[in-house]
């Protein structure tokens, strides 16, 4: 498609038009050519359908075409449709705006898999090719949605392009128990013969789709936006896990209001209605104009009859004009995704400003160079954060990320709470869903700096006005040495009294940054003897808060097995790990990552933490077993966990000297003198 560049043009309705010629790089290669112009066509007809292979993750059948697509991300992608779909079981509503889209599958599995009333899709890559694999991908997965729920109502819609019971991919599907009355109509997904003929039949399929996409332009923005209307999805059905979820969220403050006031992407900008609650961000944000007088938009409120259609869309512009767009027309969206190379700070302002209180927002960054500390200068001026080469750097990663959006948003009155925080090895890559409320207050206690002592191996959290004392006081304030001198019982809520180091946890909620003690005596005053304390490699600030929420990582978990959703959602031949029964840090089961996540969202754990073969091979005769050292700590009355960034590793709120304890007395492993 030549996506023209126009001027800023008054909004056109429902205007028909191809996005591109229909008959463009059809394969076979029209006869009647000469030789060599049919030699020219046929390589040019390969080169068309080249990527056009159906591929498969977690059920959801796709193709690359020219795209960018890793299998590696399936678990980012499978986390990110799990909230997306308790977000429409809570709300009704689901609107998704992915900026970055590439080959739009993550688009089409929010469609099948989380009931997406309306995706966006966008990719700067304004080629036709990108095109035209956008258009088949999110096409063919709302018409199938669509015509499956039209043709056996009662059956899961999502079965037509997801294979539900799939036991290689554990694919699964979204939980539509009642049918459509209206079928999607047009290309169905091409599903029959394989190679280039299978290929080809999907390329024609999306050129179909092409043809009848409806072009239009809205206000402020240059590009055309091709969309396609389906019928709408029935009502969302009560969901009690997902109800009992909510009133978790909102009594903790962190979810807006639940039933929106407008109709999600209603063609008509709607004012509030009564009852809208004022951190709903729906009385600031009425809904969205553009495609108005293109007819009813998707969505619904929570409450309202069933939405009058089903949209997709896709354009092909910078993802901060589009953002900056959605914001100027007033049109925001439930989940905002931004799934960017490098760093991704420069979206930030953008994003936040368009999603709607209550929402997502989904980040990614793979700026690995900077986030391990190698560039902290990039870093300042990416992320406002100083990092340093710790132990625990790629944790600095999510961090950073983390803190880069909160204070962002805080600037903009908007609160940032992690949903789920996510790390992979390859790439880099590092992910976080984040919730977005209105709010003036936001969460400085969690804004701030760690410290790593290199010479004791302690992790500390520390406050802005700490910073002055920034050093290392292992040595006086082990817990459990204190306890051999004052025999007690170890706290069963181990922060309670922990207030440093690996033991540093997060203050009271009323505690201000400066309540967050600088690293210091826990009790026994330091001998006098005691040396010089050793500074500190500090880095942030950054975020230093919880890298998950535990309740809605176990509404998620409880999705997923809702689902079937298991092992790692990809065929065999494609998992990274190829054929190993054994979870790799590049392919984990699904439950297996949720459960680590969970372990890991412990609000007592402390930032950071602490590998076995490094910090503590380096301390003991032998390095401990992980488990067996993670149950002893919790048995002393310590939080410990696993640790989802690296899996020799654990977490604790022990500082390294119980920890070094811990092990000597529970495990009978020697301490290095
Ligand atoms: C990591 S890929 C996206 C992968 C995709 N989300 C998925 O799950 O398969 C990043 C995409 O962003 C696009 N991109 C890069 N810069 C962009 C920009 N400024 N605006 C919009 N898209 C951009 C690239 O063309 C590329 O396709």
């Amino acid at each position: 498609m030549q996506v023209a560049a126009r001027g800023p043009a008054a909004l056109t309705s429902g205007r028909q038009r191809p996005c591109r010629p229909a008959c463009a790089g059809l394969w076979p290669a029209p006869t009647g050519l000469s030789a060599r112009c049919r030699a020219t066509a046929e390589v040019e007809a390969d080169s068309a359908v080249a990527g056009w292979e159906e591929r498969e993750e977690r059920g959801t059948r796709f193709v690359a075409g020219p795209a960018f697509y890793r299998p590696e991300s399936c678990a980012g992608r499978d986390l990110a449709v799990l909230a997306a779909a308790l977000q429409r079981k809570r709300t009704g509503r689901l609107r998704v705006l992915d900026v970055m889209a590439a080959s739009g599958m993550r688009g089409a599995r929010y469609l099948l898999q989380a009931d997406a009333d309306e995706v966006w899709c966008n990719d700067l890559a304004p080629d036709a090719a990108m095109h035209s694999t956008m258009t088949y991908n999110l096409c063919t997965a709302a018409a199938a949605h669509a015509e499956a729920a039209n043709a056996a109502p009662g059956t899961d819609p999502a079965a037509a392009n997801s294979h539900a019971s799939n036991a290689s991919t554990n694919g699964g599907s979204s939980d539509h128990s009642a049918g459509s009355s209206a079928a999607g109509g047009g290309p169905v997904a091409a599903d029959g013969p394989a190679g280039a003929e299978g290929a080809a039949a999907r390329r024609q399929a999306a050129a179909a789709w092409e043809a009848r996409a409806r072009v239009v332009r809205l206000e402020g923005l240059t590009r055309d936006v091709c969309e396609w209307d389906f019928p709408p999805l029935p009502p969302a059905s009560p969901d009690p896990e997902a109800g009992v979820k909510a009133e978790t969220i909102a009594s903790s403050g962190t979810l807006g209001a639940q039933p929106s006031d407008e109709g999600a992407g209603t063609s008509q900008p709607t004012s509030s209605s009564p009852g809208a609650s004022a951190e709903g961000r729906t009385e600031e944000r009425p809904g969205p104009e553009g495609s108005a007088q293109a007819g009813p938009g998707p969505g619904s409120s929570a409450g309202d009859a069933a939405a009058p259609v089903r949209r997709v869309r896709i354009t092909h512009a910078d993802a901060n004009r589009l953002l900056t767009n959605c914001f100027m027309r007033e049109d925001y969206y439930d989940l905002v995704d931004v799934d960017s190379f490098g760093s991704e700070t420069q979206f930030l302002p953008a994003a936040i400003d368009a999603v709607r209180f209550g929402g997502l927002l989904y980040l990614t960054s793979t700026d690995g160079f900077t986030s391990s500390g190698k560039r902290p200068e990039r870093a300042l001026a990416a992320y406002g954060c100083y990092p340093r080469a710790t132990p625990w750097a790629n944790e600095q990663g999510l961090r950073m990320l983390i803190g880069a959006a909160v204070r962002e948003a805080a600037a903009r009155g908007v609160v940032l709470r992690p949903v789920f925080s996510l790390y992979s090895y390859h790439g880099p890559v590092f992910r976080v869903m984040l919730r977005a409320t209105s709010s003036a207050e936001w969460e400085s206690r969690h804004y701030g700096f760690l410290g790593h002592c290199f010479v004791h191996g302690d992790n500390y959290t520390l406050g802005w006005r700490s910073l002055a004392g920034a050093v290392c006081r292992c040595d006086s304030r082990g817990k459990l040495r204190k306890s051999e001198e004052e025999p007690q019982q170890a706290p069963a809520d181990a922060s309670a009294s922990a207030v440093e180091g690996s033991a540093a946890t997060e203050p009271e909620p009323s505690a201000s940054p400066d309540e967050v003690k600088a690293p210091g005596p826990s009790g026994a005053p330091t001998p006098t003897s005691t040396p010089a304390p050793t500074p500190l490699v500090v880095a942030g600030p950054m975020w230093t808060g919880p890298l998950h929420d535990a309740a809605e990582l176990r509404a998620m978990a409880a999705e997923a097995e809702r689902r079937g959703w298991t092992g790692t959602g990809l065929p065999k031949s494609a998992e990274p790990g190829g054929n190993r029964a054994k979870s790799s840090r590049n392919s984990r089961p699904l439950q297996e990552l949720l459960q680590l996540l969970i372990e890991e969202a412990d609000p007592r754990l402390a930032p950071g933490f602490i590998s076995v073969d490094d910090s503590l091979s380096r301390r003991l005769a032998r390095p401990p077993p992980r488990d067996a050292l993670i149950e002893a700590l919790r048995e002393e009355g310590f939080a410990a966990a696993r640790c989802h960034l690296e899996s020799r590793a654990i977490r604790t709120n022990a500082c390294m000297e119980d920890v070094l304890t811990v092990a000597e007395q529970r495990l009978g492993i020697k301490r290095r003198r």
